[in-house]
Formats: C-alpha cells, sequence, structure tokens
C-alpha cells in the first residue's frame, strides 16, 4: 500500500520501518488503543485499553511515549509519567463524551450537592479529573461506587448510560451527568437484536458506553434470549472474553476497530460487529505517517500543568487503591 506522506509517498512497511527507527533513537514506547487502524495496532509495543496503556507505559524506563489513542489518554499517561515525553501524533483526536463535561460545569453542578462525592470516567480532561474525588474506567466503576459509604450522595459522570449500568449493578442511586459518546450512543438496540437473531447462538460483548446495553440486559432479565450470554465489559475484558470465552461466535457492540485484536488473538472465532458504523472519528486521525512526524519532530506534546496534573493524580490514585 502507497501512502502520501509531505508531498512523497511511503508503502506502509517503509513507514513502519521509520517508525522502529526512530523508536530506538528516541528511546519510545508506543502505545495504541484498542480502536486503532490495524496497521497502527500492529507496530504498537503494548495494544489495550485506555488506563492500562497508561499504567504500563508509567513502568517502562522509556523516555517518550507516543499515545495512539485519543487527549484524555495522552493526558492521563502525561499525569501519570510526568518525567516522561508524551506525544500524540494528533491534537484533533478528541473525544465527544469527554467533551460533554467542562470544570466549570462540573465546579456549578458540585455547588448544587455540597459534600457530594464525585466519581469521573476515565473519559474526561485532566481538568475535570482534578475536580473529582475518585476516577474510574468501565472495568473498575463498580468498586469503586461500592467503596463509597451508603449516606454518601454521589456525582457521576459524564456517560449516562454507564451510569445506568452502575446504578443498576449496585443497586446505588447516583445523580448521572446526561453525557454520551456519539459512537457507542449510535449502536442501536434493534442492530443488536438483528444481529442475535440471525446468529442466535452468539456470545454478546457489550461496552457499557452503549445505548443498547439497557435495553439488552433488559431484554435479557426478561428471558427474551434464551440460551445466549452477555458480558459488559471494557475494551480490554471483552479482548479477554474473547479469547477465554467457550463460545465460538460473538456478536461485539463497541467500535469496530477492536475486532482486528479479536481476530489476532482468537483466530478460529467469528467475531460480527453490532454497527458497522460504530467507527470513531477521533481514533481514527492517528495514522502511520502521524507517527513518524511526531517521532521525528518530538511534537505535538502533552503537558499537564500543575496543579491540575497533581490533582487528577490523587483522583485516579484513589481509584488505583480500590481496584489496582
Ligand atoms: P476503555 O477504557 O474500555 O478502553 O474505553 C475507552 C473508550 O474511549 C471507549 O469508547
Ligand atoms: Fe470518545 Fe466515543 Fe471515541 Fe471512545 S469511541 S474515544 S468515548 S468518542
Amino acid at each position: 500500500m502507497a501512502v502520501a506522506v509531505a508531498g512523497t509517498s511511503a508503502t506502509a512497511s517503509e513507514l513502519a520501518a521509520r517508525i522502529g527507527r526512530l523508536r530506538r533513537e528516541r528511546n519510545a514506547v508506543i502505545l495504541a488503543h484498542n480502536y486503532q487502524l490495524p496497521e497502527v495496532q500492529d507496530i504498537a509495543d503494548i495494544v489495550g485499553d485506555s488506563l492500562n496503556l497508561s499504567r504500563q507505559a508509567a513502568r517502562t524506563d522509556a523516555d517518550v511515549i507516543v499515545f495512539c489513542g485519543v487527549h484524555f489518554m495522552a493526558e492521563t499517561a502525561a499525569i501519570l509519567s510526568p518525567e516522561k515525553t508524551v506525544l500524540l501524533p494528533d491534537l484533533e483526536a478528541g473525544c465527544s463524551l469527554a467533551d460533554t463535561i467542562t470544570a466549570d460545569q462540573l465546579r456549578a453542578w458540585k455547588s448544587q450537592h455540597p459534600g457530594a462525592v464525585v466519581v469521573s470516567y476515565v473519559n474526561t480532561s485532566a481538568e475535570v479529573k482534578a475536580e473529582s474525588d475518585y476516577c474510574c474506567t468501565s472495568s473498575n466503576a463498580e468498586a469503586v461506587i461500592r467503596a463509597i459509604p451508603e449516606e454518601r450522595e454521589i456525582l457521576f459522570c459524564p456517560d449516562m448510560f454507564l451510569g445506568a449500568h452502575l446504578e443498576r449493578v449496585t443497586g446505588r442511586r447516583m445523580q448521572v451527568w446526561m453525557g454520551e459518546c456519539h459512537v457507542h450512543a449510535g449502536i442501536d438496540p434493534d442492530d443488536l437484536e438483528t444481529a442475535r437473531r440471525r446468529h442466535p447462538d452468539a456470545e454478546l460483548l457489550l461496552h457499557p458506553e452503549c445505548g443498547c446495553t439497557s435495553a439488552t440486559l433488559y431484554r435479557l432479565g426478561h428471558g427474551d434470549y434464551q440460551g445466549s450470554s452477555c458480558v459488559v465489559a471494557s475494551t480490554e475484558g471483552m479482548v479477554r472474553r474473547a479469547v477465554e470465552s467457550p463460545a465460538t461466535t460473538f456478536i461485539v457492540a463497541t467500535e469496530v476497530g477492536i475486532l482486528h485484536r479479536m481476530n489476532l488473538l482468537a483466530p478460529g472465532k467469528r467475531f460480527l460487529p453490532a454497527s458497522e458504523d460504530a467507527v470513531c472519528p477521533y481514533m481514527k486521525k492517528i495514522t502511520l505517517e502521524k507517527i513518524a512526524a511526531c517521532l521525528e519532530r518530538m511534537e505535538p506534546r502533552v503537558v499537564v500543568p500543575e496543579p491540575v496534573a497533581s490533582q487528577a493524580r490523587r483522583a485516579l490514585d484513589r481509584m488505583v487503591a480500590i481496584a489496582p
């Protein structure tokens, strides 16, 4: 495949070789989220979910982290590795869910609920994390909510579908911010139902940000899906389940980039997207050309200034203390 690079053209393997040389020269580690383009996942040192990537990067002796993901993920890496240089190959790689709440909005919400405990999903800006008591991810959110004393009011932000899922599994009432990710909210319960009718033996793998999660769990709870099993998990949890499950066919309700990793790790199994349209335009902004260019120029960098970094790290540390 020939791809254009600043007036020239290079094949994917030439770009991969250039990235490999620059990675060694810069002592860099390349992290890729599970939603990245297949060719980006293939050249990464580590592929995984949003938080585990940052935590693994903090443990390496690399001087530079190239974060192939979106802005809040690169910020989390910068917060956890303040001594490393964090590069995000395209600063336009944002997140529609993180954009649904600003630090000012959170401060205003907190002032209406004095004494409440704030739990923020990892898909938030560093400023929002700095205003939060706890951070959480889709894999540990339940443990974080259960660790908060019953009598304390909880403000949960910003994802309403994850919030509804947590209320269901913990039985806890919370104040939930009405944010959503446009990619996951767009996965229609009826699309999932159509796929399930076509493949009644398939196991359902759902990300809790999906608009379809509530409807699907409701139908399961009412015995509508006899014989179907269903797992709600973070992207890494979904990949793990795909490998470990005895099922051979899966309907996968999240961003389609994850199918590349599932096919790689569980080659004999069949993975069907709940919706072919579940494509995150922000994740797809990261390309091999941009990775090579950022390693050459050592920019764009993501820096989280103090005191925001320390305050945000406190919310991340509290989460890790509950669910390491
Ligand atoms: P994970 O933390 O499960 O990787 O999810 C991040 C994300 O952006 C989901 O859309
Ligand atoms: Fe954000 Fe949604 Fe993209 Fe995940 S899939 S990075 S939540 S816009």
